[in-house]
């Protein structure tokens, strides 16, 4: 057991379709200390998202499969029945989707959607559930709360419904709260916004965050910390400061090196070759292999998490590589 607010070990996840399984995350493993800000990158496809829904223990019952542990605050998600996960659901862990519209129901008001969360989960009366909603819409910066509190979220910009999906995420005031490409469908002002209101949150609330997002600029100004994820495992975990001066892991640099801040000083986008593998196309050994330029034959056998002094990482040739990376005041330019 360790001090970790959140303590995710060995997870992986299987999908079953018919008699078929395949395995979409690998032994992920990472930690979040209380109110810490940890962002969780990867391209498309690695298995961020399915990661989050199984901390929330989201994914679908009966054509999923999920080993390892996920320890909040000490206790074992395993070991929880469906009651009590729905409990821990929304009262201590809440996530946010990437598309606020899916997520909220068009036929109850703002109001009565962030109300019934906040009863579903604590013994307030209806009239201190109005009051209570009418903070978290001003927690998070919607203008004129008691107004908004009766809007339907067709009535709402993108922008201010991502924010109402804070508040709902928020309401129940969560110890650990999991952003899933909270603002890639909001224009890049109003992303700005709500990357300020989220930080601004965790700093005032003590609340933890994992922010899981493409846009490694956004990672740089909010997060401490960095897990890095590639075809469904964890390649490089660390200080963000380090990662970004100092990746270890070539894909962790591969990912840097391709920021739109830093392709402006050059003449051409350092584009990490090659594409994710899908399930059937997984090489053995160091799955980043194939998109590699410091592949060596040693990268053939399987790659283990080590400790690389920083942090952690999943290569072999992490010592004898200097790889370069991003200056901070580069990426948050
Ligand atoms: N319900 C599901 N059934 C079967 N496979 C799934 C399901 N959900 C996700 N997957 C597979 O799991 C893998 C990881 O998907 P995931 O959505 O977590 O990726 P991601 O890293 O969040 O990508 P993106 O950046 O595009 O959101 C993918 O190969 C995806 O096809
Ligand atoms: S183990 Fe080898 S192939 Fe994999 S990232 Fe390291 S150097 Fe590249
Ligand atoms: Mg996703």
């Amino acid at each position: 057991m360790t001090d970790a607010l959140l303590d995710v070990r060995d997870l992986s996840i299987h999908f079953r379709s018919g008699a078929r399984e395949v395995q979409v995350t690998r032994k992920v493993s990472f930690t979040i200390a209380p109110g810490e800000v940890v962002g969780l990158v990867g391209e498309s496809g690695c298995g961020k998202t399915v990661t989050g829904l199984a901390l929330m223990g989201l994914l679908p019952r009966g054509r999923s499969r999920v080993t390892g542990n996920i320890f909040l605050g000490g206790e074992d998600f395993a070991a929880m029945s469906p009651r009590q996960m729905r409990r821990v659901r929304g009262r201590r862990i809440s996530m946010i989707f990437q598309e606020p519209m899916s997520a909220l129901d068009p036929v109850f008001t703002i109001g009565e959607q962030i109300s019934e969360t906040l009863r579903a989960h604590r013994d307030v009366s209806v009239g201190e559930a109005r009051a209570r909603a009418i903070e978290a819409l001003t927690q998070v910066g919607i203008p004129e709360p008691e107004l908004r509190y009766d809007a339907y979220p067709h009535q709402l910009s993108g922008g201010m419904r991502q924010r109402a999906m804070i508040a709902i995420a928020l309401v129940c005031e969560p110890q650990l709260l999991i952003a899933d490409e909270p603002t890639t469908a909001l224009d890049v002002t109003v992303q700005a916004q709500i990357v300020e209101v989220l930080g601004g949150l965790c700093a005032r609330l003590g609340m933890a965050m994992l922010f899981i997002t493409h846009d490694l600029g956004l990672v740089a100004e909010t997060c401490s910390r960095l897990v890095t994820m590639y075809a469904g495992e964890v390649v490089e975990e660390g200080h963000i400061d380090d990662v970004l001066v100092r990746p270890r892991h070539p894909y962790s640099s591969g990912l840097l090196r391709s920021l739109p801040a830093l392709a402006q000083r050059k003449a051409t986008l350092p584009a990490i070759p090659g594409r994710v593998p899908t399930v059937a196309e997984m090489p053995a050994g160091c799955r980043f292999r194939p998109r590699c330029a410091h592949a060596r034959s040693v990268c053939e056998d399987p790659q283990s998490l080590v400790d690389s002094g920083n942090g952690h990482v999943r290569c072999c040739r992490q010592e004898e590589l200097v790889l370069p990376g991003a200056l901070r005041g580069e990426v948050a330019a």
